[in-house]
């Protein structure tokens, strides 16, 4: 057990003894770290029930069993604050231990439970915009927090295949592309005919009946009709796929909505059979008054089917083949209210007694005003944002490394860009709009992704260097913690695996994102603090041997938010 699963478990016990069946002895790192390493908040409440002095319930407590090993010392402070010091021998072992954990002290928590996780999920025949790089980048870090916390993970990308607009985006095609075009088709190409298209359906009653013709027919399994379909399909796939191998985020399953296609009916006549879902003008629909929701279409009066009956499908398939302990979404918030609906409908069926639904929403990302311009004024295309990012970078590089070959400094160029792109983005809570700004992503001071790369390569090199001067490998080091700077980082390490959990349980790769931060921030003032390569011999192998375990959570860290951890920067 760690250090601070010892200390809970003795005081837990002392609290059991005094007040038995009280529950007490939950420790939290201490706000002032003057009074010691974690404290311990239970008195005052347990006194309270209990009729009790709090200050003397603590004394009390603090006496009952005789200390353990791990503690230095246990003081009451206040109105019964109960405040541990961790002995310097035990918290050095601490990190000892978590640095040789493959695991880094990541509690496998989620061994043997299965998790789909539905992010990214474009929809086919658009090109991907900065709003879809939320739900890919957040989701990605989630998809490997829990896997990391030994859940086996389904990521599924449910592109949005199929629906009313093929119609309108078939006749797009035949009528207005060039032969050429078809045959260099893109999405950019897609986008703009299906605006044409569109555009017609409006003006020409005619041209709106082909088009339904043609979704009819491609309902219908017309062979035609789906082949182009699918064509579609593999120009979108192979478009998204190049800015994925850019993430470095990959899918084991890319499930889009028409697979679901043939369960939708089924499922609507499940929901008549029950009750659930009643005629109204002419479309069926489920009333959710009781849960103070608004009415959900399922079946719309044309006959057709809908994001909603699509999605209580979805579920009804992942719980039958997967039978997973949770389903994340990850979407924009402002389909807040379509996940609600349908969580809520999927309750009623009783399809998810075991699989908890939840949805990750996130707010939009936007630039200031006038920092990013388009071709179309608009729209931002993920593609370009990359590109932009590498481009920008790149000065960077190029000032610092003139000496390096071109793919060595594009190489590096790629890494800073996408990694600042992701970081300016888990960095904040999902649940929160960011204005982004290529002065705050890319700066390389404050907290930025090239400002942790940063740390992370300067901590490479100065491993690298002790090596080459001694030929040692810091693990075989022992470690002891003589100074304050030493200790806070040590402590702050061994709370990696918390706060990789809470990442994980939360949904929120921000929490870790924040840890890594203050960990650079504390080996920061470490570094400054306390030579390494030039103390003591004794203290400079010991101090590497820290240093080395920064280094590993760091990198492993950052890591588990899918940014790249260039050796040399
Ligand atoms: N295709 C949708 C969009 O681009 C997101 C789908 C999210 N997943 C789901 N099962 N509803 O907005």
């Amino acid at each position: 057990m760690d250090c601070e699963g010892l200390a809970k478990q003795w005081l837990s016990a002392a609290f059991e003894a005094v007040v038995p069946g009280c529950g007490g002895g939950k420790v939290v790192p201490s706000k002032d770290t003057r009074f010691g390493d974690w404290q311990c908040n239970d008195a005052m409440g347990i006194a309270k029930r209990a009729g009790k002095n709090p200050r003397a319930l603590a004394e009390e407590v603090i006496k009952a069993l005789p200390l353990p090993e791990i503690l230095e010392k246990v003081e009451v402070a206040g109105p019964g604050f109960i405040n541990l010091t961790l002995s310097n021998r035990a918290l050095a072992a601490g990190v000892e231990s978590l640095s040789d954990d493959p695991h880094l002290g990541i509690p496998q928590s989620g061994a043997n439970e299965k998790v789909v996780i539905d992010y990214s999920s474009p929809n086919v025949a658009k090109p991907m915009h900065i709003g879809h790089i939320r739900s890919t980048v957040i989701g990605n870090a989630i998809d490997r927090i829990l896997r990391a916390l030994g859940y086996l993970v389904i990521a599924d990308n449910h592109l949005g295949d199929w629906g009313t607009q093929f119609g309108i985006l078939i006749m797009g095609y035949r009528r207005f592309l060039t032969d050429d075009e078809r045959a260099n088709l893109t999405v950019e190409l897609l986008e703009k005919v299906y605006v044409q298209s569109y555009n017609a359906t409006k003006e020409d009653p005619v041209w709106l009946d082909t088009c339904r013709e043609e979704l009819v027919k491609l309902q219908a399994g017309d062979e035609e009709n789906l082949a182009v379909w699918k064509r579609f399909i593999d120009i979108s796939l192979g478009e998204f796929g190049r800015i994925y191998d850019r993430l470095d985020v990959s899918f084991n399953l890319y499930r889009g909505e028409s697979y679901y296609q043939p369960m939708l009916e089924p499922v609507v006549e499940t929901l008549k059979e029950k009750g659930l879902a009643t005629l109204s003008d002419g479309a069926w629909i489920v009333d959710m008054k009781d849960e103070g929701l608004e009415v959900a279409i399922v079946r719309k009066r044309d006959g057709g089917f809908n994001y909603t009956s699509t999605d209580i499908a979805t579920v009804k398939s992942r719980t039958e083949e997967f039978d997973p302990a949770r389903i994340i979404y990850v979407t924009d918030d402002r389909q807040q209210l379509h996940f609600k609906q349908f969580f809520a409908i999927c309750n009623k069926l009783g399809f998810c007694t075991k699989a908890a639904l939840q949805h990750v929403p996130f707010g939009l990302m936007r630039l200031p005003e006038g920092t990013f311009s388009t071709r179309q004024g608009n729209v931002i295309k993920l593609e370009t944002l990359l590109d932009e990012a590498a481009a920008r970078a790149r000065k960077i590089v190029d000032e610092s490394h003139p000496d390096w070959t071109e793919e060595a400094r594009a190489a590096l160029a790629e890494a800073i860009g996408i990694g600042a792109i992701k970081y300016a983005d888990l960095s904040h809570d999902p649940a929160t709009m960011i204005v982004f700004t290529w002065e705050r992503a890319l700066a390389l001071e404050g907290n930025s992704g090239p400002y942790l790369q940063y740390a992370n390569a300067r901590l490479n090199s100065l491993l690298a260097r002790y090596y080459a001067e001694t030929g040692r490998k810091p693990k075989d080091n022992p470690l002891f913690i003589t100074g304050d700077a030493e200790k806070a980082l040590a402590l702050h390490l061994l709370q990696y695996p918390n706060a990789v959990q809470r990442a994980g349980d939360l949904c929120k790769p921000s929490v870790l994102a924040d840890y890594l931060y203050q960990l650079s921030q504390l080996y920061s003032s470490f570094y400054q603090s306390s030579p390494v390569l030039k103390a003591d011999l004794a203290v400079r192998d010991c101090r590497i041997r820290l240093c080395d375990a920064v280094s590993k959570v760091l990198r492993g860290g950052l890591n588990l938010l899918g940014i790249p951890t260039p050796e040399r920067i």
